[in-house]
């Protein structure tokens, strides 16, 4: 797979999965608090750009998710569109956003802006989008933002900045971190004139994710793209990764399955876990765990045998006598 099928793949994964709980980590259990970050972010957005907006604008948001984010801006625009690499993210974006006749969602490369003629947008903004995304494809979308603005078109990002971090490209969860002045850079590369910048609070997006110097980014379209860059990694072959980050996601997931007393969906997390990643020890922990709490002993012994098959090297016997260690000292006492 290419890079493009890769992102693909894994957001339509990770969309399946549980799509709400992969655009607002700690927001996604209601309507009514996913709603709430949703209006947060987009407050955030519209303090961010009011000195410069009208209510006339087109706006094109990339990486939109389920819409969490362009419900709530809808009363203020005139038109709206949401493209997103997910199928999945999209299909979700129908239902959550199907009152509202100003606001489209579609489905993309992922890449690029191709279904998009030069110059309609007025704005075009993105949100805990391509921190996830690798280097050259936020660099891209930042070339095909300058190509799809209205002269004098505003660009609002939010992205982390500070120590630059980076990861492996096939890597497609994993935060990057960008320089200060990396940033400024790509950006003057790409025809933008950064106006400024806004730090957010944690009331914007409670994520525990954010990093306190992920901030709202606002640049102007101002001249032309400088040395676009090439584009060969479009098409080269990456490899498969399943990061820690992807792991931690399913995992705190299982957890608060567990708090909330969902044990079936727990395990099915888990075993979800272990088809994707069988060599990581997490999932199999956590689902020998659980047994073990629920009195299944029989389930459990056979689940560390499974893992002996999978992880030759580990010593599934000692797991059992840690996790059992509680249960047998309240039996002893
Ligand atoms: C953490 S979610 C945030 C969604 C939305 N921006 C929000 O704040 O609710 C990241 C979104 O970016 C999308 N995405 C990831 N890589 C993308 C790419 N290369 N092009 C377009 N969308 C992408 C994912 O499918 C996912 O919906």
């Amino acid at each position: 797979m290419n890079i493009a099928e890769t992102m693909k793949s894994e957001w339509n994964r990770r969309a399946k999965h549980h799509a709400r709980y992969w655009v607002a980590t700690e927001d996604f259990h209601d309507d009514r608090k996913f709603a709430k970050s949703g209006k947060n972010t987009a407050n955030a957005l519209l303090s961010r750009v009011a000195p410069y907006s009208n209510s006339s604008w087109s706006i094109l948001n990339i990486g939109c998710g389920v819409g969490r984010v362009l419900k709530p801006l809808a009363s203020h625009f005139q038109h709206l569109i949401g493209i997103d690499i997910s199928g999945e993210m999209i299909a979700h974006s129908k239902q959550w956003l199907n009152e509202l006749n100003n606001v489209e969602t579609r489905e993309t490369s992922g890449v690029d802006l191709h279904p998009f003629r030069n110059e309609s947008f007025d704005l075009v903004y993105s949100f805990v989008a391509f921190q996830h995304m690798p280097r050259p494809v936020f660099a891209r979308y930042l070339e095909e933002s300058h190509r799809v603005l209205k002269i004098h078109g505003y660009l609002a990002f939010q992205i982390p900045v500070g120590v630059p971090l980076d990861t492996a490209i096939e890597d497609t969860i994993t935060m990057r971190q960008y320089g200060t002045h990396e940033l400024a850079e790509e950006l003057q590369r790409c025809g933008f004139q950064l106006i400024g910048e806004t730090h957010l609070d944690t009331n914007i997006q409670s994520s525990n994710r954010m990093e306190p110097n992920c901030g709202i980014y606002l640049a102007k379209k101002s001249g032309a793209v400088i040395r676009p860059k090439n584009t060969c990694w479009l098409q080269a072959e990456c490899g498969q990764a399943f990061s820690l980050l992807d792991t931690r996601m399913y995992v705190w997931y299982a957890e608060q399955c567990l708090q909330a007393g969902r044990e079936k969906e727990a395990l099915r997390t888990y075993e979800a876990l272990r088809q994707q990643s069988p060599d990581s020890l997490e999932k199999w922990i956590g689902t020998v765990e659980v047994l073990v709490e629920r009195g299944k002993l029989d389930e459990a012994q056979d689940t560390l045998e499974k893992l002996t098959v999978a992880l030759p090297t580990y010593q599934a016997l000692n797991t059992l006598l840690e996790i059992q260690k509680p249960h047998l000292k309240s039996n002893i006492s």
